[in-house]
């Protein structure tokens, strides 16, 4: 099955399907990962620079030799460059190690941060405290308007989060990359991204090592129904529900594999959105306390504490 885009709100397209790029870090096996993944069509590259392997990323890219237009790059910052005058910093680093003009998204990790400032004495950056979404949010605005990034979005934001954060963006976050997956469906929260135009990209789609969501029992008996594996199915299901995937494996059939959706029924498609075990690797959280900080840094800057 040839795989398509979807549009984000900002007319950009991403690749249904991408690469996730987490964990891999032995020299050269990347590389290879890479290249390989693109000869079979992937196009959409999940990057961090918190990975610690951009560099190795970018030496792929530019040995593959696909013209750059048809690669969809996405990077996100790391927690410890949020605040805004870091945040050009943190792109330019980005940039360098993946060897590239302009990233095509442009991710906030983490709705909160402790702006520890690890690493940022580098920069003489002045604030240590947690930093205020919206002005690295800002800062991330600025990056769309000089053309190093063309589009901007969050990761693993609640629903909580995004109420408060909407009404204050110039440019409003185009995708969400968040734990997707049938232990973790988050119907709530890809149902008002997709109504408010966000576009959800699944992160730890298959259980990323950890959650079980593979062995489970109903995704096991439709694989075998369809003659397909369980991660097809699961992969499947997040792309008929419109959700860019990033599966990430570092073996060549499973990488073929991950690129060919199964047409899954809707009694399938219904069922495995009732499959009723909740785990998950990450929770963002949304509490009253976590929104304070999130927005204000800290409760002393709160107008409502
Ligand atoms: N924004 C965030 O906070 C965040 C958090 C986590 C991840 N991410 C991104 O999301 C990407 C994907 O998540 P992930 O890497 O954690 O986990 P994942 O893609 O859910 O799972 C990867 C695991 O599944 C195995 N696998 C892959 N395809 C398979 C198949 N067809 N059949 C059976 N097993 C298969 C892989 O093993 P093999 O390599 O042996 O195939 C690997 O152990 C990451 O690489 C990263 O780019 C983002």
């Amino acid at each position: 099955m040839v795989l398509g885009n979807i549009k984000l709100k900002n007319g950009v397209s991403i690749p249904e399907i991408g690469l996730g790029t987490s964990g891999i870090y032995e020299k050269g096996v990347l590389a290879v990962n890479i290249k390989t993944a693109l000869q079979m069509g992937y196009r959409h590259i999940d990057c961090a620079k918190g990975h610690e392997n951009q560099r190795e990323i970018g030496k792929a890219l530019q040995e593959a030799s696909v013209p750059r237009k048809q690669l969809f790059i996405t990077s996100r910052i790391p927690e410890d460059m949020l605040q805004p005058e870091l945040v050009p910093c943190a792109v330019k680093e980005i940039l360098n190690e993946l060897q590239l003009d302009y990233l095509d998204l442009l991710l906030v990790n983490w709705p909160s941060s402790t702006g520890s400032g690890l690493k940022n004495d580098v920069y003489g950056a002045k604030c240590y405290g947690p930093v205020p979404i919206m002005d690295t949010w800002k800062a991330m605005e600025a990056l769309v308007d000089s053309g190093k990034v063309r589009a901007i979005g969050v990761s693993n934001f609640s629903r909580a989060v995004l109420e408060m954060m909407i009404p204050q963006c110039r440019i409003v976050p185009t995708a969400n990359q968040i734990e997707v997956h049938p232990h973790n469906p988050e119907h709530n929260l890809v149902n008002y991204c997709q109504l408010k135009g966000i576009t959800i990209i699944a992160h730890s789609p298959l259980g990323g090592g950890s959650v079980r969501v593979m062995d489970d029992d109903l995704i096991q008996s439709i694989a075998k129904s369809h003659n397909c594996t369980p991660a097809q199915v699961i992969i499947s299901w997040l792309w008929v529900r419109g959700i860019a995937v990033i599966p990430r494996s570092n073996n060549e059939s499973r990488l073929k594999q991950n690129l060919s959706t199964v047409s899954l029924t809707l009694d399938e498609m219904q069922m495995i959105g009732r499959i009723q075990k909740r785990e998950r690797r990450l929770d963002s959280g949304n509490n009253i306390e976590e929104l304070t900080q999130i927005f204000y840094g800290n409760a002393s800057k709160c107008p409502v504490v």
